[in-house]
């Protein structure tokens, strides 16, 4: 392609960080991952941050911390990637998919509120493609019927809320850091949590369940039975070198963002969803940006004919085999708004290296297409 989607980050610094990781010998998680840790955690200002090896696997570990499993249920939106509804029935509970606004692609409040039974125990909101959700209005939710919520911000790294970073609204949060994400590792995810107790657990757990005390060797008692999510000193010595750019890239995104918005005003055909406007005192952090079209599949393909890497927003879980067929999984409605976003939204290329010459250009490709 001759502009691709995405590209992620890399330059020299990071390639001579993932070097004397190698050269050091020590490629397990260890040292770099600490670091990584707690930069992110000063980044985020939130009191616990652990590194796994995926959102998806945050997000089970995340699940397990509050003792989440067969018997209960999380309500989670259906406009989303498929991992969020996945780990539910992984942990062995029931995942209850519900609608979400068109406007915005966020999942829906009244739905959610409709679908509260006595054995829903969490929400899981999806703050999709960057946009921090209405998180005084889940909370509210949350309050009133005595819910966790764990949100899947795979996408959210970065992003705030009422000038708070993301990370800090929900009971635990998991970004993604896979290529597509803000800052990547190729494969990677983060856990965030206020809460001490909870953050301990689920270190231990997804160190095989072992004390963290660091007793050394000799001194590890293996406390529960747990698992290995570790990420490699390897991949956090990537993300290391990322984040030392992390104001500059995501200041970078918005500035793209707003061009593209700015290009876009004037052309017909093409709807910003809610999610693009900035509202006051949040800030999207722009994973994705993601418009609406009719017709969306023959532009994707005329696009990507023309060499523009464009792409889907995200799925509609109902459609998939893997949701119709499950006995962990019941589908609340006819997901109109859902189906509605995955047959309208267009993912459009965004990285740090785009130009605005290349906006113009996309935007009049596109522009041709409709
Ligand atoms: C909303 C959402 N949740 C979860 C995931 C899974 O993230 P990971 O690939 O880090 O497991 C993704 C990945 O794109 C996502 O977009």
């Amino acid at each position: 392609m001759k502009i691709p989607l995405i590209k992620p980050y890399i330059n020299k610094e990071i390639k001579d960080k993932v070097l004397e990781v190698l050269d050091s010998g020590y490629l397990t998680e260890g040292p770099v991952t600490r670091e990584f840790e707690a930069r992110l955690k000063d980044f985020l200002k939130v009191k616990n941050c652990i590194a796994v090896t995926s959102a998806t696997t945050g997000l089970e570990v995340a699940l397990r911390a509050l003792n989440i499993g067969p018997g209960d249920e999380v309500i989670v939106p259906d406009y989303t990637y498929p991992a969020s509804a996945s780990v539910i029935a992984i942990v062995g509970a029931k995942a209850v998919i519900v609608d979400v606004d068109k406007e915005n692609m966020a999942i829906n409040f009244d739905e959610i509120e409709k679908n509260i039974t006595t054995n829903t125990k969490a929400i899981m909101p999806v703050s999709l493609f960057g946009f921090p959700l209405n998180y005084d209005k889940l909370n509210e939710i949350k309050k009133k019927h005595g819910l966790y919520i764990v949100e899947d911000a795979a996408c959210t790294i970065g992003a705030e809320y009422k000038g708070e970073k993301i990370g800090n609204h929900a009971d635990i949060t998991v970004f993604s850091l896979h290529p597509r994400k803000f800052i990547t590792t190729g494969e990677g995810g983060i856990i965030t949590t206020n809460n001490d107790d909870w953050a301990k657990w689920m270190d231990s757990y997804k160190h095989f369940g072992m004390n963290m005390d660091g007793a050394g060797r000799e001194g590890v008692q293996f406390k529960m039975i747990g698992t290995n999510y570790k990420l490699s000193n390897i991949l956090s010595a990537v993300g290391l070198g990322q984040l030392e750019h992390i104001d500059a890239l995501l200041a970078r995104r918005i500035e793209l963002a707003n061009n593209y918005k700015r290009i876009i005003s004037s052309v017909e055909g093409i709807t910003l969803p809610q999610i693009i406007d900035k509202k006051p005192n949040c800030q999207h952090s722009f994973q994705t940006y993601a418009v609406y079209v009719e017709d969306r599949d023959r532009v994707m393909q005329e696009m990507r004919a023309k060499g523009i890497e464009v792409q889907i927003g995200s799925y509609s879980l109902h459609m998939h085999d893997a949701f119709k067929n499950s006995p962990l999984v019941e589908i609340k409605g006819n997901m109109g708004n859902s189906k509605w976003c995955y047959d309208h939204a267009l993912a459009l290329p965004l990285y740090n290296d785009l130009t605005f010459e290349q906006q113009e250009h996309i935007i009049k490709e596109l522009k041709a297409c409709l």
